[in-house]
């Protein structure tokens, strides 16, 4: 079922398009094609969406809102037990070093070592990971437990993954997967077709022209510096034939209902980083902006497809998959709410560490509230070099 602009409505699934290439969206000339040329899984009409700047309040405005007194759930992972030793935001980001192993210490959470122009705002230290690993099975999960929607040969022989992980490297053991990334976090043990690089997305990529049978990107909002750019290296660098993919989650928590209250801890959330993104010069509106189709065409991709979907929060739904994957999206930020917003919050909006403490303790009731349902929402882009 779909909502009137095409998206899968929640408490339903859209299953993720089999293999086979879709119609053209856009010709080597750059004509645009029929929209409707596109398989059904082409992106509908996008819905319009807020903007960035509106409507956030400041970060004095949760301190000045009570909690009410019952004590909010101790699950496992609250980031209210975090030990961290807040003190002053300057003081607390200067270690910096030229070894990729001498990380930021951002009170008490670590983020990567001087690598290009990077400056991730994801923790790397082992809650974030765990909470990674956690995000990696959602998503899956989306894609009806696949790892990719792009229609791949299973003799494919070179692989890279841009911020990344190492599955593809057991899925393809014939071919040869590079992995990128900013920090060394990656398990001790791999497959030994995988290899690791420490590279920054942002500088121009060193591969050679022509070298990848596909490029894969996944959770990169708020990373990268330029888009357009990025595509233009994942063309060169893809061999004729060859696909690139990119799996987006919107950093936005929305509703079909009304439900998530306007000014509430979950509607500020996303707009908050919206306007972090645009300070900090890295936008988080790559699925809002559909800035993966729009660079894939760009860039000369061919047969682009689009799959959109509603990846809800929390165990609202009453179909069985969706509640699944509701729990899963909601331990995602239970297990580090704190690690995603702090870097953010802080160092690029100037949020004291207390007030982002008693913003996520807001944050938290809400997100465990059944009443609330909150969803993201989550979109897939691949195209074929020709
Ligand atoms: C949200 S995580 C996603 C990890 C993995 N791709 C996934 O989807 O499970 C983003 C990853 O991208 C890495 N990253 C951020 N900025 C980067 C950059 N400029 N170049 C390379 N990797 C980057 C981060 O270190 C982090 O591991």
């Amino acid at each position: 079922m779909t909502d009137s602009k095409g998206l899968p409505t929640t408490g339903t699934t859209t299953p993720p398009p089999t293999t086979g290439a879709a119609g053209r969206a856009q010709d080597q000339t750059g004509s645009p094609a029929d929209a409707a040329e596109q398989s059904a899984h082409a992106a509908p009409e996008k819905e319009p969406l807020p903007e960035p700047q509106s409507e956030i309040l400041p970060a004095t405005h949760w301190a000045q809102l009570s909690l009410d007194t019952e004590a909010p759930q101790d699950d496992a992972g609250d980031p209210d037990d975090g030990d961290s030793a807040f003190g002053d935001a300057a003081s607390s980001t200067a270690s910096l070093s030229e070894s990729i192993l001498e990380y930021r210490n951002i009170h008490g959470r670590t983020f990567h070592s001087n690598v290009g122009v990077a400056e991730s705002w994801i923790p790397n230290d082992e809650q974030q990971q765990e909470s990674m690993d956690i995000h990696h099975h959602m998503c899956t999960l989306a894609l009806g437990d696949k790892l990719f929607l792009a229609p791949l040969k299973p003799d494919i022989k070179k692989v890279v993954d841009i911020g990344t992980g190492t599955d593809f490297a057991e899925q393809f053991p014939g071919a040869e997967v590079t992995g990128t990334d900013l920090s060394p976090i990656q398990p001790g043990w791999v497959p030994p077709n995988v290899r690791f690089e420490i590279d920054d997305a942002n500088l121009r990529w060193t591969w050679h022209d022509n070298t990848f049978d596909y490029v894969h990107l996944r959770g990169l909002m708020g990373s990268i510096v330029d888009w357009h750019a990025l595509y233009r290296d994942a063309f060169r660098v893809c061999k004729p034939g060859g696909y690139v993919e990119h799996f987006e989650n919107s950093i936005n928590m929305d509703c079909d209902d009304g439900s998530i209250a306007p000014g509430s801890p979950m509607h500020q959330w996303g707009k908050v980083f919206w306007a972090g993104g645009e300070k900090f010069g890295r936008t988080f509106r790559v699925v809002e902006d559909d800035i993966q189709k729009k660079c894939m065409e760009e860039a000369g991709f061919v047969d682009i497809t689009v799959w959109e979907h509603k990846c809800p929060i929390g165990s609202w739904p009453a179909d069985p998959r969706l509640k699944t994957l509701g729990q899963f999206s909601r331990l995602v930020l239970e297990s580090d709410a704190e690690g995603y917003v702090l870097y953010m919050w802080n160092a690029v909006m100037g949020w004291s560490p207390t007030e982002i403490q008693v913003y996520l303790a807001h944050l938290r009731r809400q997100v465990r509230d059944d009443n609330v349902h909150a969803l993201y929402r989550q979109r897939v882009v691949y195209g074929r070099k020709p």
